[in-house]
């Protein structure tokens, strides 16, 4: 029989077969049959290489037609036999595909928290520039070029003698300059250290500044303020401690530590096994930054702090390596 007949043949008899076939065993045996290593397309597209050249593209080319209509046509029975509808046979009474919706980043959630906690209390919630003039970050804030304070807070230095913001406090300053007194104002936002990074440093990471100067601000109205907030973002009682801290743009200044809760205090890399987690720099505004701000200071006192906006969301959920946050990794980020 001349190869052309031959191949037709086996396409008539292919397709007679599968028209019969109603089990998926039944449908594999005849793939096996047609297809498979001893199949009978499979003898057909082996023995082309014996032709002469001109038979064999010519052959060829049919054998290869006939081998794709049989694969697409047991596609399609495979189908029908496992009981799904064909793909030319749109059934549109079926429920689509479902498509994923996104949700905010932890740290986007605690931040929005916290803007709600603090707008409550009357506080204005602004803005500031993460590419910083040295004046704003450090100049205004009493740290002079000289000032070793600049070594703790090393960061990156533009070209243009600008950098990236290594503390929100850069919004002090300028929110005095335009608001004047009284004001009470907080910043969130993204700032940049020099930093080796581990499991509690990042080169990037989240703070939330706060600002308030009016006639006979004191200390015990920033630490109602402090206590408020921890309890609006914990919703539990958390031990805080207060011990003296050094920042040249406050006076008196403190740091406000919270107990770990990722360890609750027994020591973890979080808290660098100390049981403390140290959350928030805080002070009465030194009478020389308010003067920058153009704010009287025989007339007006006020306090300012820093929380650690990251190391915050850390506590709340329990996250013991920085890294994580900024990872992107979905399977760390659907948690929350
Ligand atoms: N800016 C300080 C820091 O990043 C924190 C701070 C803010 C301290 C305001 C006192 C007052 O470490």
């Amino acid at each position: 029989m001349d190869l052309t007949k031959e191949i037709n043949k086996i396409k008539e008899d292919f397709l007679a077969e599968v028209n019969i076939v109603k089990t998926s065993k039944a449908l594999a045996d005849l793939e096996v049959k047609y297809l498979g290593r001893k199949g009978e397309m499979t003898r057909i597209l082996r023995d082309l290489k014996n032709l002469a050249a001109n038979e064999k593209q010519k052959i060829g080319s049919l054998a290869n037609q006939v081998k794709n209509e049989i694969l697409s046509e047991i596609k399609k029975v495979t189908a029908v036999v496992k009981g799904e509808t064909i793909e030319e046979d749109v059934d549109i009474s079926r429920p689509g595909h479902k498509i994923e919706v996104g949700h905010l980043h932890p740290s986007t959630q605690v931040q929005y928290e916290l803007e709600e906690i603090f707008k409550s209390m009357g506080f204005m919630v602004l803005e500031g520039p993460e590419i910083e003039s040295d004046y704003y970050n450090f100049e205004s804030l009493n740290i002079p070029t000289y000032h070793p304070a600049r070594d703790a807070q090393d960061t990156f230095y533009l070209e243009d003698g600008n950098v990236l913001r290594t503390h929100t406090s850069n919004m002090q300053v300028r929110t005095m300059q335009k608001y004047g007194a009284p004001v009470r104002a907080v910043f969130p936002g993204r700032v940049f250290r020099y930093e080796a990074t581990d499991a509690s440093h990042e080169t990037t990471f989240y703070q939330l500044e706060g600002l308030m100067v009016g006639e006979d601000i004191n200390i015990g109205n920033l630490v109602a303020t402090m206590k408020e907030i921890f309890s609006g973002i914990f919703n539990k009682e958390v031990k805080v401690r207060l011990r003296p801290g050094y920042f040249p743009f406050v006076e008196p200044g403190f740091e406000l530590d919270v107990e770990c809760l990722v360890c609750g205090g027994k020591g973890c890399p979080v808290c660098k096994k100390t049981g403390w987690v140290e959350m928030i720099g805080c002070g009465m505004v030194h009478p020389e930054v308010l003067k920058f701000g153009k704010v009287d200071p025989k007339k007006y006192t006020g306090f300012a702090f820093g929380l650690g906006m990251t190391r915050l969301v850390m506590l709340k959920h329990e996250i013991d390596d920085i890294r994580l946050l900024l990872s992107g990794d979905l399977r760390f980020l659907k948690q929350f």
